[in-house]
């Protein structure tokens, strides 16, 4: 690997996300910070940061800054469930952010392309290739399918079929979440490597709230399986 990582941040919105995580470094430090708890341990073997950063764009930002400025971690691998928007997927499968873009970033009615940064360089953010290639391989090892794509995230929870044809059709998304952008756009900011992996707990449709409750565990299952894996290879 190019990337030499001594210590890697791991973030999830929710409990549900860094559960087994958690399950897996049960002697850690605690620091906290705006708010949010930073658990400092190993995990396998290696020198993790993991955190709940909350939900939303606003509180993945916040904790990927933190993560950068107070504790030197070394790359930022965002683990998660995502509702699909790419009609090939299926409850539980992966998708390995390419890219990450703000699907509710919008300034059209002054010209701007949706989803575009008034006045940036940047709306749309690349993931680090080669964290990108160890994602897809380790979760090729497992049942259900595994795809790289474009993660899209907003402040809302998609639960119609319509927008999802527009998220699908304007913005060429694979899933949607509500942080990895942030994550991203931070990280693009600090120069910092990362990766969002996100399992399908939904399709963003008009069942979208319902998949979303019996199916969180599942998916933050199958994601967490995926940064297990990563971490043992590296
Ligand atoms: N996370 C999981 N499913 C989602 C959805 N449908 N919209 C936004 N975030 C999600």
């Amino acid at each position: 690997m190019r990337l030499e990582l001594k210590q890697i941040g791991i973030i999830g919105a929710m409990d549900d996300e860094i559960a087994l995580l958690l399950e897996g470094m049960p002697e850690h430090s605690v620091t906290a910070s705006a708010g949010i708890e930073f658990r400092v341990g190993k995990f396998q073997s290696k020198q993790v940061v993991v955190c709940k950063s909350g939900v939303g764009k606003v509180n993945a930002a916040v904790c990927t800054q933190i993560l950068i400025d107070r504790f030197g971690v070394d790359a930022i691998i965002f683990t998660g469930v995502a509702g699909a928007l790419d009609p090939q997927l299926n409850i539980g499968d992966i998708v390995v952010s390419t890219e990450c873009q703000q699907h509710d970033m919008d300034v059209t009615a002054l010209g701007f392309p949706k989803g575009t940064i008034p006045f940036a360089e940047l709306s749309v953010f690349q993931a680090d290739p080669e964290l990108v290639e160890l994602a897809y391989s380790a979760a090729s090892q497992f049942d259900g399918q595994a795809v790289r794509g474009k993660v899209l995230s907003g402040d809302q929870f998609v639960a119609n079929r319509d927008t999802v044809e527009q998220l699908r059709e304007e913005l060429q998304g694979t899933c949607t979440e509500m942080e990895g952008a942030a994550v991203a756009q931070v990280c693009a900011m600090n120069g910092f490597p990362f990766v969002i992996i996100r399992s399908m707990s939904d399709r963003a449709d008009g069942s979208a709230h319902m998949n979303f409750t019996e199916f969180t565990q599942l998916a933050s299952s199958n994601s967490y399986r995926i940064v297990e894996e990563m971490l043992r290879r590296l």
